[in-house]
């Protein structure tokens, strides 16, 4: 049985589609007033619960073989203390295998990121935990842009904050959950760090003309400087420190390059054993011209 938390979220709803179409029994981590009625068709237990509170998380690790924590959020009892109390769960039941869904760059030191410092905690106390695990550094999911996509549809028009020039390599999220799901049973993956993108290193402004070539329209580019954001960021502050605070992992996504090299391209594939999806390839499959 695999626990699969944040299972109503963009890769937590993949992770237990996947599982369910190769038959494996899965319990979805849900909160009572999210949308789970997809993930209970096909077939999952549906757990309610609130990740904020341990009780919840020991009784839904009962009986469980492989934990996939796959929850998101801005709040640091979300990215950390969740995550912990998951892990601690885990290995107090006996929990054979653990995946820890971070991000890119967690190991570069952003102070102004909330959610990369917490997930860098979370992985150290996970390979201190003594539990069998893989961990996961994903770049930005293909999966935010369908609604850009839509909207582009619409307008022809795409938001560009910062240097267009800017690099990503943008990982699909269907194989993002594949990878994820393989983990617990693949030894090459056990107790390793695996930074996942997509299979190109694209420039920002790449992805306007992935819309255009899709749609057949020319973009048209909207792209105020980051100065513009940081204006804007330092107004809010203002009124909300909390959610001033909350901006910097944006900033830190919109001010830095996040791609992944020719050769972890090539270690992903050859340890998971399938060629990664392109941007284009994963959009096309989702959005209709
Ligand atoms: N999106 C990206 O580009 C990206 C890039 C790198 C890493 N990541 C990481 O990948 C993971 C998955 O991201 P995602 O974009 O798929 O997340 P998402 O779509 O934002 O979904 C978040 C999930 O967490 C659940 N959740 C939030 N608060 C909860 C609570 N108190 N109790 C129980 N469940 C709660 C949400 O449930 P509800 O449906 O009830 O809200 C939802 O299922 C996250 O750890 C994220 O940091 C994401």
């Amino acid at each position: 049985m695999f626990l699969v938390t944040g299972a109503t979220g963009q890769l937590g709803r993949r992770i237990v589609r996947q599982l369910r179409l190769q038959e494996s029994c899965v319990r979805a981590f849900v909160r009572l007033r999210s949308d789970y009625s997809e993930l209970e068709n096909r077939g999952a237990e549906i757990f309610i619960g609130e990740l904020t509170q341990v009780r919840d998380i020991e009784k839904a690790v009962r009986g469980v073989q492989f934990v996939i924590s796959a929850h998101g959020g801005e709040r640091e009892a979300l990215n950390y203390r969740a995550n912990i109390d998951l892990i601690d769960a885990a290995k107090e039941h006996g929990v054979q295998h653990f995946v820890f869904i971070s991000v890119l760059g967690t190991d570069r030191g952003y102070e102004d990121a909330p959610t990369f410092k917490a997930k860098r905690e979370v992985e150290k106390y996970l390979q201190a935990s003594g539990l069998n695990f893989t961990i996961l550094r994903p770049s930005g999911f293909a999966s935010n842009l369908i609604s850009l996509a839509e909207q582009f549809q619409r307008t022809g028009v795409y938001l560009l904050i910062g240097d267009p020039q800017s690099r990503s390599s943008i990982v699909s999220t269907d194989d993002l959950a594949r990878i994820a799901i393989a983990s617990p049973t693949l030894e090459a993956a056990y107790h390793q760090i695996f930074s996942i993108g997509g299979p190109e290193i694209l420039q920002r402004q790449a992805i306007p003309q992935i819309f255009g070539r899709i749609y057949d329209r020319e973009p048209i580019i909207l792209n105020p400087p980051l100065l513009a954001f940081d204006g804007l960021r330092t107004a809010i502050g203002l009124l909300n420190p909390t959610v001033k605070e909350s901006l910097g992992t944006l900033r830190t996504l919109l001010a830095n390059e996040f791609y992944i090299t020719p050769e972890e391209v090539a270690r992903i594939e050859s340890v998971y054993g399938f060629k990664l999806e392109s941007l284009e390839n994963f959009m096309r499959r989702y959005v209709s011209p």
